[in-house]
Formats: C-alpha cells, sequence, structure tokens
C-alpha cells in the first residue's frame, strides 16, 4: 500500500469520547449514534427496557444482568466518507482514573448536558480533565422534548463554567410538548421534529429559508416569530463557528436535539466528521509523533479483563498514534525490550470484536494480554520511545480488604494485581505486615473491585476500615538516603499492584511531618505508568 493510501485512510479517522453527568444521556445517545453509523439495526428504548437491547457501551449494565462480560469499549462504523471510532468512558457514578486515561486516547469529545439541567458537577470535572491537552469540545443540547432551560442561558452557563466559547450551529423552536425541531444555521433550513420516531432513522421535512411561510404554517405563528426574533438575537450575540478555534478547544459548535427521540444526532454527527480532527500527535518522552510518521507506534490506555467469557482473557487497548497495523507484524514491546509478532489483534468494527487485518493511527486496537502489558505501554516498529501524561492518581480512599476463606489468599492476590493492572483500583502491600490494602478514587471502585473478585476469581471478599488517609510515590536517587528512609519509617511503606514504592500516611499531618523530615525524598501524588 502507497503513503499517499496510508494518509488517505488516517484522514479519515475521527476518535472521540463522551464526557457528560450521570442520566444526561450519554447511553442513549452511543445507541443512537451507532444507529446512524448502521453499527446496530435497530435501537431499543434506552438500555433496552422493553425491547430486550442494550446500548452495546452499557457494558457494567450488561454483565450484571447476564453474568457475563460482553464489553465493547470502542465501537468503530463509517459515516459521512469518515472512520468514526467512538470510546466509551466507563458508567460508574465516580469519576474514575479509567476515564482519564481514555480521554488522553481520542482526538476530541462529545458534550452532552441535559437541557433541563445545564452544567453539572461530572461535566465540570471532565471538561478540566479536556482542558489539560485541549481537546476539541462539540456541544449536544439533550431532552429537548422536555421542559428546558432558556438555550441564550444555557450557552451562557456553558461559556462562563467551563471556559470555552460556544457557537450553535442549530438553534431549537421550542421545548416539551411544544417542541418543533432545529432551525439550522449554517444550511439556512428548518428541519421539523416529530415524536414517537426514536428507534429509527426518520424522514424528516425540511423547510428552506427562515422567512418561507411554509415554516409559519408548520411550526405555528406564534413559535416562528419568536424563533426570528431569538436568531437575529443569537446572531448578533454568539460566537460564529470558527474551525480553528474549535481546533485549539476555545470554541465548541453547539447542537440541540432530543437522543431519545432520535432528534439532532445526526447534525451532531455531521459536524463532527466534517470538524472534528483527524488523529493527533502524541508527546513522548523523546519527541513528539505524529499520525503521518512512516512507522507503527502506540500506547495502551486501558486494559480490561475477561471480555470474552469463553476465553477469560485480557485485553490491553491501545491507540495507534502513528503508520499501520497489519495483522501478524513485529512490534516492539518498549518497557521490557522484547520484539513480539502479533497475530490476534482485535478491532471493534460495528461494535463485534472481530480480528483485525489493518489498522491506522487514530484506531484501537485490542491485544491479548498474558499478563505482560501494563497500562502506558508503548509498542514501536524498533525506536524506543516512552508516551507520556498517562498517569495513575494517588487514591484518596483506603480500605482493608480480607478473605472469607483464608485459603484463598493467593487467588486474592492475584486478582488484585490483575484488577490494578487494570487501572480498576489500587492495591498496596505493606512491607511489615501481610494486609492488602485497596485504594481507590472514587467509593464505588470498592464494590465494583469486591463483586469482580467474586465473578471472575472466585473469591469472597469483604472489607475492613484501615488506618490509612493518603498515599504518595516515593523516589529518591540517593541510593543511601533512600535506604536510611525506608529503615526509618518502613512501618509505613508499601509495594503498590506494580511493585512501586509507597508511603502510606495515617493522616496529612503525618505526611507533611514526613516530608519535612526527609527532603531528599520526593513524594509524589500521580505516577506516570
Ligand atoms: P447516561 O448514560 O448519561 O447516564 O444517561 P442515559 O442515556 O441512561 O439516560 C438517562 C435517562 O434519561 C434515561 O431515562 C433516558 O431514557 C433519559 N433520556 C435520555 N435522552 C433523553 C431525551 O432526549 N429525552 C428524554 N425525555 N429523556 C431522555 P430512563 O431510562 O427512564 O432511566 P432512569 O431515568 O430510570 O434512570
Amino acid at each position: 500500500m502507497s503513503n499517499s493510501t496510508i494518509a488517505q485512510e488516517i484522514a479519515k479517522r475521527r476518535t472521540f469520547a463522551i464526557i457528560s453527568h450521570p442520566d444526561a444521556g450519554k447511553t442513549t445517545i452511543t445507541e443512537k449514534v451507532l444507529l446512524h453509523g448502521q453499527a446496530i439495526q435497530s435501537a431499543g428504548t434506552v438500555k433496552g427496557r422493553g425491547s430486550g437491547q442494550h446500548a452495546k457501551s452499557d457494558w457494567m449494565e450488561m454483565e450484571k444482568e447476564r453474568g457475563i462480560s460482553v464489553t465493547t469499549s470502542v465501537m468503530q462504523f463509517p459515516y459521512n466518507g469518515c472512520l468514526v471510532n467512538l470510546l466509551d468512558t466507563p458508567g460508574h457514578e465516580d469519576f474514575s482514573e479509567d476515564t482519564y486515561r481514555t480521554l488522553t486516547a481520542v482526538d476530541s469529545c462529545l458534550m452532552v448536558i441535559d437541557a433541563a439541567k445545564g452544567v453539572e458537577d461530572r461535566t465540570r470535572k471532565l471538561m478540566e480533565v479536556t482542558r489539560l491537552r485541549d481537546t476539541p469540545i462539540i456541544t449536544f443540547m439533550n431532552k429537548l422534548d422536555r421542559d428546558i432551560r432558556d438555550p441564550m442561558e444555557l450557552l451562557d452557563e456553558v461559556e462562563t463554567e467551563l471556559n470555552i466559547m460556544c457557537a450553535p450551529v442549530t438553534w431549537p423552536i421550542g421545548s416539551g410538548k411544544l417542541f418543533k425541531g432545529v432551525y439550522h444555521l449554517h444550511r439556512d433550513e428548518t428541519i421539523l421534529y416529530q415524536s414517537g420516531q426514536g428507534h429509527t432513522i426518520q424522514d424528516v421535512r425540511i423547510i428552506k429559508g427562515l422567512s418561507n411561510p411554509e415554516l409559519d404554517e408548520a411550526v405555528g405563528d406564534g413559535l416562528a416569530e419568536q424563533l426570528r426574533e431569538e436568531l437575529e438575537l443569537v446572531m448578533g450575540a454568539s460566537n460564529e463557528f470558527d474551525q480553528e478555534l474549535f481546533l485549539s478547544g476555545e470554541l465548541c459548535p453547539v447542537f440541540f436535539g432530543t437522543a431519545l427521540g432520535n432528534f439532532g444526532v445526526d447534525h451532531m454527527l455531521q459536524g463532527l466528521t466534517q470538524w472534528a480532527p483527524a488523529p493527533q500527535p502524541r508527546q513522548t518522552h523523546e519527541r513528539e509523533v505524529t499520525a503521518d510518521d512512516d512507522k507503527f507506534s502506540g500506547f495502551v490506555f486501558k486494559i480490561q479483563a475477561n471480555m470474552d467469557p469463553r476465553h477469560r482473557d485480557r485485553i490491553a487497548f491501545m491507540r495507534i498514534v502513528s503508520g499501520k497495523y497489519t495483522q501478524g507484524m513485529k512490534m516492539k514491546h518498549v518497557r521490557i525490550g522484547k520484539q513480539v509478532s502479533i497475530s490476534d489483534a482485535v478491532t471493534f468494527m460495528a461494535g463485534d470484536r472481530e480480528r483485525a487485518e489493518e489498522a491506522y493511527a487514530g484506531d484501537i486496537i485490542g491485544l491479548h494480554n498474558h499478563g505482560t502489558i501494563q497500562i502506558g505501554d508503548t509498542f514501536t516498529q524498533g525506536e524506543d520511545l516512552k508516551f507520556s501524561g498517562i498517569p495513575n492518581f494517588a487514591p484518596e480512599l483506603f480500605r482493608r480488604i480480607r478473605l472469607r476463606d483464608p485459603l484463598k489468599q493467593k487467588q486474592l492476590l492475584k486478582g488484585l494485581v490483575q484488577l490494578s493492572e487494570e487501572g480498576a483500583v489500587q492495591v498496596f502491600r505493606p512491607l511489615d505486615n501481610n494486609d492488602l490494602i485497596v485504594g481507590a478514587v472514587g467509593v464505588l471502585q470498592f464494590d465494583v473491585v469486591v463483586a469482580r473478585l467474586k465473578a471472575e476469581y472466585n473469591v469472597d471478599a469483604l472489607y475492613e476500615s484501615v488506618n490509612v488517609s493518603t498515599a504518595r510515590w516515593v523516589y529518591g536517587s540517593d541510593a543511601k538516603k533512600l535506604d536510611e528512609f525506608q529503615r526509618k519509617v518502613s512501618a509505613n511503606l508499601a509495594l503498590d499492584g506494580g511493585d512501586n514504592l509507597t508511603y502510606i500516611a495515617p493522616t496529612m499531618v503525618n505526611l507533611n511531618l514526613t516530608q519535612e523530615r526527609y527532603p531528599d525524598i520526593q513524594f509524589s501524588k500521580t505516577r506516570e505508568h
């Protein structure tokens, strides 16, 4: 295949994730996106209540209901001449590290906002994360079939609270029972909404031009007039779409619609495929790697256990940063310095795991992991590179984990180490005793871990409180001083799942005092993989 064909393939890729507050409609919109991408034949009601269908991304739910893992955390589908990769961010209530790391693997984000509520907590937090890399954002104001807040006010709130300019691309005509559709500012046409068509791709009625009398007839005089007045205001007061400002993360195009009613999702997808960036460069400790580098490279951002119940394997998700993957190719697993031959990577076309014959920069491939791959690992065609910016966070919550059946200690440790490799939780083994301490960033992680230990490792575990309130990874360049530190404070030292030395402090005061006492030791809140 010639270089120009590879360049064309790469240019087609759009890799994105959805960020939103729980209940804003991420699952529903994922389902409709897949419907438009023809990745599923018909969308069930949300989470399939009634029809037995599920949005494919909601794996925790499915796992609960069916008792197996059928996760599909990457979905690839063609749309509008592009090949779109949608990466699922975990649906837990907590902000999780997994979500953070998934956001390092995308080139743009769709922010879904419940238009009755406006900007909510989690959206704020996730937006902060996307600001670290100035990821371009597209906004979808959802639930227009309900009474929403004043659209102008919603844009204001996004601008002031999230510090990003808004450029409305569509504008709503009424909401709730009176929701009639949207006016598309770029196309100068009104697209009319029909309720009750959420499961299918609808034939919509389109009215050209804002002054078209058909508009008055279709939505009623009152609403048509109101629309014209509002638009005059909007055009005067809000920003116009600007591709450069969008790409630098300073401005987001805004769409209005209802995911449940499958209305407006296609406008958003058209915007996304047209404007969102093709695969972006990534930084390594050595140099920047661009998508059009001749040689293949990629990094692992997520590991997930037991996706296929028949194989009980673990899949390492790799974002390809540059070049092309072909089945059977040799890659260098940089951290362990070995050449490996990858013959059975999986792709995620149309939501099903298939064997990847080839994949390009921007794509995600799944590698079968038998314990050698860790989050953050870099794979190349020989060069010693290490992609940066894929951290672990020091946990803020701690529990001692104990077995109901003491004979299963080995299984418990294996499970915990694997779950920590995956980033589901962190595990600490104190140097001075045989405790196992589990650390999490959000409280829900604890429940997930116990449930998964039982389901996947057949281990019955429970938690006890433990006198740990914070943890820091510790480093020291002076071996003698590090050694002395280790001897003096060994009661507060532990090894994490990857055998890295950690200081576990009973209180913040204790941590501060220890830091003062040992100025040559570095205490770090994050650990780069
Ligand atoms: P999430 O993944 O972001 O958490 O949200 P999800 O799609 O599960 O949607 C949350 C609830 O909001 C669901 O209600 C869903 O039907 C509803 N919803 C999503 N989009 C729209 C929309 O455009 N209009 C309206 N009216 N509702 C929408 P649910 O199934 O009843 O779940 P729950 O409320 O019992 O949790």
